[in-house]
């Protein structure tokens, strides 16, 4: 029985599924175009999917389309995997979801719902925004005159430790939900910001909004994206921009 993991092609589902691999289980990844010796499997038109989930005994779902449709993606996938008999799905989400609303959040609630709905027995592990999220941010507006942030404190943490994470939790049954993990360092956007811009380089001012009218900003002024306790990631903001930026690299 196999391991599959959706969304292979992305930053997060690649490395979940190099870890499943490296750690000796057999583990095969799908994407809507199956490229790259990936199984063909379209989420959103369910095409391919009941092959793809042939002799799969845990899926771990890290395919997206960054919106609405991924709702649509999270039922065709439940649908499919109760179809075919699936012991154990893991679910990545985000820390703080129902308290920061905001389109993009509230689909991630309504995506652990349609889930836990389905009965595939279900692992979920939220996490919080990932460094590479940060350095997008950032990298959007490396033609303005001014980088806009939200002032806010973030625990940014790495992709690879996420996935080393989800590829842990695949080995393993379904836990339902599983305790929160975030990064080394809670750190508010000004010092990501020039953390980001002593690795890059620049001398840009960034400028922090707050929007107190908006709840999302309540949210994070209550810190509903951090993880209390012991953290769980390693390498902190300031080291993977050194990594990325370094000359050379
Ligand atoms: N970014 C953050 O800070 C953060 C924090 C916590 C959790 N997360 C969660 O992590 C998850 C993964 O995010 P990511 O950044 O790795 O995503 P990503 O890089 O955008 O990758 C998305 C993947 O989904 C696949 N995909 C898109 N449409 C599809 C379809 N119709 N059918 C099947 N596959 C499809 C894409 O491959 P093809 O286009 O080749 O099909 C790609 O492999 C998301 O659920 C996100 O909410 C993100």
């Amino acid at each position: 029985m196999a391991i599959l993991v959706t969304g292979a092609t992305g930053q997060l589902g690649a490395p979940t599924l190099a870890a499943l691999q490296a750690a000796g289980h057999a583990a095969r990844g799908s994407s809507s175009t199956g490229r790259n010796g990936l199984v063909h499997a379209d989420l959103f038109t369910a095409q391919g999917l009941d092959q793809a989930l042939d002799r799969v005994e845990t899926i771990v779902h890290c395919a997206q389309t960054g919106g609405a449709k991924d709702l649509r993606l999270a039922r065709n996938l439940t649908a499919a995997a109760q179809r075919a008999g699936v012991g154990h799905m893991v679910l990545i989400s985000i820390v703080g979801i129902e308290d920061i609303p905001m389109p993009y959040y509230d689909q991630r609630v309504e995506i652990e719902k349609i889930a836990r709905a389905s009965g595939v027995p279900l692992t979920i592990q939220r996490a919080t925004q990932f460094h590479t999220l940060i350095d997008q941010l950032f990298n959007a507006q490396r033609r303005m005159p001014v980088v806009i942030a939200p002032a806010a404190r973030f625990q940014t943490i790495a992709v690879p430790e996420v996935a080393g994470r989800l590829a842990e939790l695949a080995a393993g049954g379904p836990r339902g939900r599983v305790d929160d993990i975030g990064g080394p360092e809670q750190v508010g956007i000004g010092q990501l910001y020039r953390q980001w811009r002593d690795a890059r380089g620049g001398k840009r001012p960034c400028l922090q909004v707050r929007l107190p009218f908006l709840e999302a900003f309540r949210g994070l002024d209550a810190g509903a994206n951090l993880v209390p306790g012991e953290p769980f990631g390693r390498q902190t903001f300031a080291h993977y921009v050194q990594e990325k930026y370094a000359p050379g690299s």
